[in-house]
């Protein structure tokens, strides 16, 4: 990379931006390989990306002053889904530099979803966890000399289970990153479908208007589906999902013939009177027709009442269910699932 790079750089003094924590290696050994003028900078955004339902990324440390005018190459040590990127991308935009390129060790061609196309890159690998060489696994591991993959043989598989509005959706995205969990929302695979006029979210749309659950055959099916799609996935977080018991036994009765089970079912305790506030709060934002109206907000606990609390005992009797305190701020409730979550994987 550090001689593509040369190739088209070595007759100006390009501006190197390395992006904290995990580049540090990396940017270490290509300065080394690069041997030519240039300038060499950091910057760091907050690790809270994708955390806020807003998806706002922090930066912690700024980019240098002296941008104006020159040629920036931001030096990645991975890029995948490219949150991070498009966060620096957006940022870089709106600077004067002359022009900026990205150039990253790892790429996971795969699972990019970014609408920037990545300049320079080392390595192609697939949606598979690493660990060394500068990156982290829960900030330990940067220190190896080597990159590993995870071997996640003790694979987790999480129920969120919560009132709507409980904040399942907002711890979810946490845990998955934490614990490398593919989520699976079965409202957002709803709410995917309507806005993209399929048949099934058409007939998803006349239950979720009016805020009654869409009927178990159609709900199982489109959850096995999201399952088997993702074949490398090191566990699952079920949020919103199962709701009724037929989709518990459905659950339980799929898993185990791809050997797997649920591990523990973890429900978000709050009072109605908090929840009503947050989803109006969002209704007025989120464009979801079921949180505009308290009228509808209140049939989906009815609903939740009736078919999906009487699940407690479920996974009680399995000794599966674990309860979380549910009001506080995102980052408090963060810590209380961390806790019982850390206790698994460390059984
Ligand atoms: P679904 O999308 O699952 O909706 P829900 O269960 O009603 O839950 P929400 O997504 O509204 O809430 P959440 O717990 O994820 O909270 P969030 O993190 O967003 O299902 C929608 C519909 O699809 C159902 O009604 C049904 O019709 C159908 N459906 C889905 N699954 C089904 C199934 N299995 N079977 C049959 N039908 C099914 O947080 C809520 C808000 O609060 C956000 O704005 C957030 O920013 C805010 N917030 C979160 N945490 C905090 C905090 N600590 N402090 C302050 N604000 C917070
Ligand atoms: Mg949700």
């Amino acid at each position: 990379m550090a001689s593509a790079i040369a190739a088209d750089y070595k007759d100006e003094t390009p501006l190197f931006i390395g992006v904290l924590n995990g580049s540090f290696m990396f940017v270490a050994d290509f300065l080394k390989a690069y041997q030519h003028p240039c300038e060499i900078s950091f910057v760091k955004l907050s690790s809270y990306n994708g955390l806020t339902s807003t998806g706002i990324v922090e930066t912690l440390l700024d980019f240098p002053e002296n941008i104006l005018g020159k040629s920036v190459i931001i030096l990645e040590d991975i890029v995948d889904t490219g949150n991070t990127l498009k966060t620096l991308v957006h940022l870089l935009a709106n600077t004067s530099v002359k022009e900026f390129k990205i150039a990253t060790l790892f790429y996971k061609a795969a699972v990019y979803k970014g609408e920037y196309a990545i300049d320079y890159f080392g390595i192609k690998i697939p949606d598979v966890f690493i660990v060394g060489y500068g990156l982290d696994y829960n900030e330990l591991g940067r220190n190896l000399k080597e990159v590993y993959q995870l071997n996640q043989n003790t694979m987790i598989n999480l129920v969120l289970f919560g009132k709507p509005g409980a904040g399942k959706g907002t711890q979810a995205q946490f845990l998955k990153e934490t614990y490398n969990l593919k989520h699976i929302s079965t409202g957002d695979v709803f709410r995917f479908n309507i806005k993209n006029g399929t048949e099934l979210g058409v007939l998803a749309k006349s239950y979720i208007d009016k805020g009654e659950l869409v009927p178990d055959e159609v709900t199982i099916n489109m959850l096995e589906d999201e399952v088997v799609k993702n074949p490398n996935a090191g566990g699952f977080i079920f949020d919103g999902f199962p709701r009724t018991a037929a989709q518990a036994k459905a659950l339980d009765g799929f898993l185990a013939t791809k050997d797997m089970q649920v591990n523990a079912t973890v429900a978000l305790e709050a009072a109605d009177d908090v929840l009503i506030a947050r989803l109006l709060e969002r209704g007025k934002v989120s464009g979801r027709s079921d949180d505009q109206d308290v009228n509808k907000i209140r049939h989906r606990f009815t609903e939740y009442n009736q078919k999906t609390a009487p699940l407690k005992e479920y996974y009680q009797e399995q000794e599966k269910f674990y309860s979380v305190n549910g009001i506080g701020t995102i980052e408090e409730i963060t810590a209380r699932l961390t806790k019982v979550v850390t206790t698994l994987t460390s059984a």
